[in-house]
């Protein structure tokens, strides 16, 4: 009978741990595009001036409010400088899942719903390109 509980209790506290991690950012995560998916839309739009160009109007809709011209930061943090410059160890990929699932407890909501993966790397290569011209420019 002992037994019967302890097999029955296991089973409980997998399926409530196993429910937590689906509901965690990172299980969200795990429902995103795959990782080819995501090297095939960095692929796309970094350095292609046309999503550059979509980008920067799509950034000053939404998201200039908060973080500034160019992404060079405000009320929230700059997304060009710093650990955002090109190789400064945040990598667009990361940018692409703060945007995707927000930052709980924060004013950075998600953008899943709002935007397509299209859109968010369209905003990316413009962010990037501020990015890369700033490091230039500091050389
Ligand atoms: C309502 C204000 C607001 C808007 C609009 C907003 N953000 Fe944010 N964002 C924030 C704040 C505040 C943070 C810092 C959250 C924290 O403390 O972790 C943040 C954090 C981030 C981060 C992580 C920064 C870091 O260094 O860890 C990224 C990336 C980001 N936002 C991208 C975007 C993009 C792209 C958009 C437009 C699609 C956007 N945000 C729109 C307020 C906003």
């Amino acid at each position: 009978m002992r037994r019967v509980k302890q097999i029955t209790l296991t089973l409980l506290l997998s399926g409530i741990v196993s429910g937590a991690w689906a509901f965690s950012p990172e299980g969200l995560q795990q429902q995103g595009p795959s990782e080819e998916v995501l090297a095939e839309l960095s692929g796309q739009h970094l350095d292609n001036p046309d999503s550059i160009a979509t980008g920067r109007q799509l950034f000053g809709n939404t998201c200039l409010f908060c973080h500034g011209p160019e992404g060079k930061g405000a009320r929230a943090p700059s997304l060009v400088t710093g650990a955002w410059r090109p190789g400064g160890g945040n990598t667009p990929e990361y940018l692409y899942s703060v945007v995707i699932n927000g930052r709980p407890g924060t004013i950075m909501g998600s953008f899943r719903e709002s935007h397509t993966d299209e859109q968010i790397w369209q905003i990316i290569a413009f962010l990037r390109d501020v990015s890369t011209k700033i490091a230039g420019e500091a050389k």
